[in-house]
């Protein structure tokens, strides 16, 4: 049998040789609750703005400008007619009308009932939701007919030198 492997290399009292209980920092209450304030302060300093920007979003009251986006050239959009686009994100569904001459409105285009893509009825000259027969005004986003309750939320558009651009969702209270 070989002794060399059974043998602790060094005194057992070594394993604790470190550990030196008066330096050790002693998280009293005193201490722990210092540390719960300045947690808190540091936390109540980082969201403050963005609490603000938060309370205003879910108040649903914010208009929000965004990077503007090309929609189309006027003369490609006859009037009457509708074209679909994304704005302000690349899965947001929005519609752009033109309702006469130089009068063009544009809506993010999911039913404020349960969200189903609302379409433009030239024909009938109103906004439909097949889901539940919703209706919307095309002049104002306004409901007019079925489940729906509040208006579809305005994207505003500008338009410069014959493009018309997204540049602005407007956001209705709840
Ligand atoms: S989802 Fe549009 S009417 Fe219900």
């Amino acid at each position: 049998m070989n002794d060399k492997n059974n043998k602790i290399p060094f005194d057992e009292d070594n394993y604790t040789h470190n550990i030196n209980r008066n330096n050790e920092r002693v998280l009293d209450r005193r201490g722990f609750m210092k540390t719960l304030v300045g947690a808190a302060g540091v936390f109540a300093v980082s969201s403050l703005p963005w609490g603000g920007v938060a309370a205003k979003e879910l108040a649903g009251l914010g208009e929000k400008e965004y990077k503007h986006k090309k929609i189309t050239d006027i003369k490609s959009l006859a009037i009457g007619d509708s074209v679909d686009f994304k704005f302000p994100g690349e899965h947001d569904d929005a519609i752009l009308i033109r309702l006469s001459d130089n009068k063009f409105v544009a809506y993010q285009n999911a039913c404020t009932h349960l969200r189903c893509p609302v379409f433009w009825d030239k024909e009938k000259g109103e906004m439909i939701c097949p889901c539940h027969h919703g209706k919307f005004d095309a002049e104002t986003g306004a409901p007019t007919a079925g489940p729906p309750r509040r208006q579809l939320p305005e994207i505003q558009v500008n338009v410069e030198n014959g493009v018309i651009y997204a540049v602005r969702v407007k956001r209705y209270e709840a």
